[in-house]
């Protein structure tokens, strides 16, 4: 699936005005999840809550009922995949998630946020901070470097200061073994390359949920292998991963698989069986 470069500097835009540096131990500390409204008893543990979700879309003759009464819930450090056939709501589950789109009705709570609570000003911000996407398509800024797009949601955020940034930058740019490219144009990039840029980029405000909507969809096998590789490394070291995905090779590498079908979430396996 493809969004335009707006949403994608929407997703990075962020300015919550602090301008300390969080300790690496924040991404690991428990986040406290409030009760739910309906009184539903959350665990502090998990970095998803998801009550009686429902999404509707307009069709030309009613509504579409894509997500029917829906309920989930992700505990820090999990990987999860999602499955199901095109059209079934995936890319609109995660749109629920990070808050690029809206419920018909019901709740979703990411790390003790309620995003119901906040207006689209505050939802943006909130984005930018906690939540890193990484799209098929890359999405990476075609008239900025490698280094710049990945100082951008940064530059929104301003977490860190802004000679901390470029160095910041590199060391993220280090991990996904870019740094000798990180002058150059995304157009001078290998597909896996420019996917790795987007992962840096994702990393840039050290949120505590990356998502990935087909983020291997665009890759042939061994750069995808590559780059689930890194997920894996990503989760090792404490982060919450969501990804969408329709190659059952890389699915049945994750423990835990929803699928989306008829509008409702199934748990499962890697292998498609339930747990
Ligand atoms: N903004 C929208 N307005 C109206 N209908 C929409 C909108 N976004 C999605 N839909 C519809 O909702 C359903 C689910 O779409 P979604 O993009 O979530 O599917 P998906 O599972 O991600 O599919 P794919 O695997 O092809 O990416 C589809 O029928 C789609 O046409
Ligand atoms: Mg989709």
């Amino acid at each position: 699936m493809k969004r335009g470069l707006g949403r994608i500097f929407h997703n990075t835009q962020a300015a919550n005005g602090r301008t300390n540096n969080p300790s690496a131990d924040d991404r690991t500390m428990p986040v406290e999840v409030p009760l739910s409204s309906n009184g539903k008893s959350s665990s502090a543990a998990d970095l998803i809550r998801i009550d009686d979700l429902v999404k509707d879309y307009d069709g030309p003759i009613g509504p579409i009922h894509v997500l029917k009464v829906v309920d989930l819930e992700v505990s820090q450090g999990e990987f999860v995949g999602i499955r199901g056939p095109s059209g079934s709501g995936k890319s609109t589950l995660l749109n629920m998630i990070t808050g690029i789109d809206r419920p018909t009705a019901g709740q979703v709570i990411v790390a003790g946020q309620s995003l119901s609570d906040l207006n689209e000003n505050e939802l943006e911000r909130w984005r930018g901070e906690k939540v890193g996407v990484i799209f098929q398509f890359f999405q990476l800024l075609p008239t900025l470097t490698i280094l710049e797009n990945v100082v951008l949601p940064m530059d929104f955020a301003r977490k860190w200061k802004t000679k901390e940034r470029v160095e910041r930058a590199m060391s993220l740019l280090e991990q996904v073994e870019l740094a000798d490219q990180a002058r150059k144009f995304p157009n001078t990039l290998s597909g896996g390359q420019q996917q790795r840029a987007a992962i840096a980029r994702a990393l840039a405000n050290d949120p505590p949920l990356l998502v990935g909507d087909e983020p291997t969809g665009n890759l042939d096998s061994g750069t995808s292998g590559m780059v689930f590789d890194l997920f894996e490394k990503l989760v090792a070291q404490g982060r919450t991963f969501l990804m969408v995905t329709h190659d059952r090779e890389l699915a049945s590498r994750i423990s835990r698989v929803i699928e989306v079908r008829d509008g409702k979430l199934i748990d499962t396996n890697g292998n498609g069986r339930k747990p």
